[in-house]
């Protein structure tokens, strides 16, 4: 069964911790849940001291009365590993397992993650929990996913413990097999940092000043995999109980530590948590990115919003709520771009702990509140339009993000600490979005071969193998414009022969001679606008100069590579320089827009599926908006679906349109 046949159309429902409250509540819950749509719920996700309360005394009847009351409801489980905050007992018992930071300090328990992610103790008492747990739900009737851990790394996603430091020299042999290897990998000679035996080799603990960066960024390597291990451990461990039940887990939205890139081919379907800051008016934008890429990530297949507000959170040093509509909105537009699942965190808001400022569908106030009404008239809209589950999104242009660039980037002791790798990935993304352009987000090793034109923001860490597959797709014909600061290091932070940008300075027709990071604050003149950030003197080896500052330094460059060509960008132009820069570049590849004329503000998606052809359109403004159709489509969210050939879209609305109604499709 897929699960889209499971779900039966989009999923809809959120991160349900009933443990919080009587047992009477569930009752309640489950009525509103019914009525608000809701198909699918997150259970267990911090229910690991109520059914483990001893070592291998398992209690599972607190959660069997919940998935029975579920599954009679008709609700589909994702029932969480429960692993993600372990128990008092197992701290107390073997405090080796808790986290050490950089600088030494011991993290105690009484919040949550409080594990050191390659201590075998945890692992191991995870592993039993999970047998335990498959074992005794496999076949339950409510089970269909299972939710594994949560949000991995997000409070500790490095841990500098002696466990640490072993399992981080076994991660070093494994990569250098000797120690000269990794000497020369790391340029121990400098420093006199060279190593003659693995066992003298730590973590990057705090030291006098910075540590070596190969080090540092072997580290982040290593602890991305140490966490990724512990996913493994439970996701073998449920493939092999449960081998028909789908696998995720929840990643966080531009999350640093953990390289989704690497962890999406072991999962069923990516689950993707995403908060954007209702104070924040382009946190839109910022969420379409990490939606893109967690859908690139796993080849274009539909993924989950596993986590989002219904309205305020409580983390942020103030926390906005989500205006009327915009929930809705915000909801559509992870739709937009490829998601199958709606799901909130949480369902009923917390009466105490950490969390009860945090919104939720059924409010402090209940369910007679504004909050409420849009989660359910939401959930009602979702169940109304089946048909998008299972359908794609297709783009012709990608642009390029990478994990490792991102760690290397951010280093200590680069020219400037100002070059932050999403907000360049955004200063790209952005224009791109607002020329109505849809977008693939991808890792640099990604087959190029079906998009008119590549984009890379930025990769300062570029291997030799991948620029010689970016070089090879402009020969072949395709398009490329590449920002500043690209290609200067190997995947050992190790400077390329020659200087930037390496291995593509044949493909792009120019050298870097000297990178200028701008002052804090400097802006320079640039055509009829500015640039700020960067500047470098770049020698032309057959590049033509399309934009130069006024002392004549290139700041746009096009040189012609085999069939295709390539765009260099060697500063950070300002919004109106760089959206012309790149409709440039789009025009010359042949990439259109998904939707000709529209309105400021609006966005325009497009899925295909099912031999139907959806428009999505999104009104991100407080204005009313309208947008001519090209051509009659059926407005799938009117009653009726009637066909219209202009739509009307009220401040934050969206629009669902189709060429054919569902029972001409069907
Ligand atoms: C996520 C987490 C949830 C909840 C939520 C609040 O990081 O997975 O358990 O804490 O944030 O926004």
């Amino acid at each position: 069964m897929s699960f889209t046949d499971r779900l039966g159309g989009l999923g809809f429902g959120g991160d349900y911790n009933p443990e919080q409250w009587p047992d009477e509540v569930r009752a309640e819950d489950v009525r509103l849940m019914t009525e608000a749509g809701v198909n699918l719920v997150t259970v267990g996700v911090f229910g690991w001291a109520r059914v483990e309360p001893a070592p291998d005394k398992y209690d599972f009847s607190y959660f069997d009365a919940v998935m029975d009351e579920l599954a009679a409801a008709g609700v589909t489980v994702d029932l969480a590993t429960m692993t993600a905050s372990p128990p008092p007992w197992l701290a107390t018992e073997h405090p080796e397992i808790l986290p050490v930071t950089q600088s030494g300090t011991v993290l105690a328990p009484g919040g949550r993650q409080h594990y050191c992610p390659s201590s075998p103790v945890y692992r191991d008492r995870a592993a039993k929990l999970v047998e335990a747990l498959a074992t005794h739900y496999q076949g339950h009737p409510a089970l269909g996913f299972w939710h594994v851990g949560n949000e991995y790394g997000c409070h500790v996603a490095e841990c500098f413990c002696e466990e640490s430091a072993r399992d981080f020299r076994r991660w070093l042999r494994r990569r250098y097999g000797d120690v000269e290897a990794l000497n020369a990998a790391w340029c121990t000679d400098f420093w006199s940092q060279r190593y003659t035996s693995f066992d003298q080799i730590l973590p990057p603990r705090l030291a006098p000043t910075y540590a070596n960066p190969a080090q540092q960024l072997d580290f982040k390597s290593f602890s991305n995999e140490a966490l990724r291990a512990c996913f493994e451990i439970e996701a073998a461990i449920l493939r092999r109980v449960t081998p028909d039940v789908p696998v995720l887990t929840n990643f966080l939205a531009h999350h640093k530590p953990v390289d989704l890139h690497s962890w999406a081919d072991r999962m069923d379907i990516v689950g993707l948590d995403s908060y954007p800051d209702p104070f924040c008016p382009r946190s839109h934008v910022a969420a379409g990115l990490a939606y893109d890429l967690a859908r690139g990530a796993h080849g274009g297949d539909p993924w989950y919003l596993v986590e989002q507000a219904p309205s305020a959170v409580n983390w942020r040093r103030r926390n906005g709520v989500k205006e009327p509509g915009l929930m809705r909105l915000w909801s559509w537009q992870a739709i937009a771009h490829g998601a199958d699942a709606v799901l909130f965190f949480q369902w009923r808001q917390s009466r105490g702990g950490a969390e009860k400022f945090h919104s939720a569908m059924v409010p402090h106030a209940g369910p007679d509140t504004r909050v409420h009404r849009e989660v359910a008239a939401l959930g009602a809209e979702l169940a109304a339009v089946p048909e998008l589950a299972g359908t794609r999104v297709a783009n012709d242009v990608a642009v390029l993000f990478d994990w490792n660039s991102w760690w290397a980037l951010e280093l200590d002791s680069r020219p400037s600490d100002g070059l932050k790798a999403v907000d360049r990935a955004l200063d790209h993304y952005g224009p791109l979005f607002d020329l109505g352009v849809g977008v693939d987000v991808l890792p640099p090793g990604a087959d190029l071969t079906p998009y008119r034109l590549v984009v890379v923001p930025n990769l300062y860490l570029l291997t030799d193998e991948h620029a010689h597959g970016l070089a090879g797709y402009v020969s072949a014909g395709g398009h490329l414009l590449v920002s500043f600061f690209t290609s200067v290091v190997d995947g050992n932070d190790r400077v390329h022969p020659g200087g930037c940008p390496g291995p593509l300075r044949e493909a792009l027709g120019l050298r870097v001679e000297e990178f200028r990071p701008a002052a804090e604050g400097e802006v320079f003149l640039l055509g009829d606008g500015t640039a700020d950030l960067w500047r470098e003197d770049v020698r032309v080896e057959g590049a033509d100069v399309l934009l130069a500052f006024p002392d004549g330094t290139p700041a746009v460059t096009r040189n012609r590579f085999g069939t295709g060509t390539a765009r260099y960008v060697t500063t950070r132009p300002d919004e109106k320089i760089m959206r012309a820069v790149l409709a440039e570049a789009l025009a010359e590849a042949g990439a259109e827009p998904v939707l000709r004329g529209l309105p400021d503000g609006v966005q325009a998606a497009a899925r295909t599926g099912g031999g139907a052809e959806f428009l999505l359109l999104l009104n991100h403004t407080d204005e009313a908006r309208t947008v001519d159709l090209p051509h009659p489509l059926h407005h799938l969210l009117a009653p009726g679906r009637p066909e219209v050939e202009q739509v009307t879209l009220h401040p934050r609305d969206v629009a669902v349109l189709a060429r054919h109604s569902r029972s001409e499709v069907s």
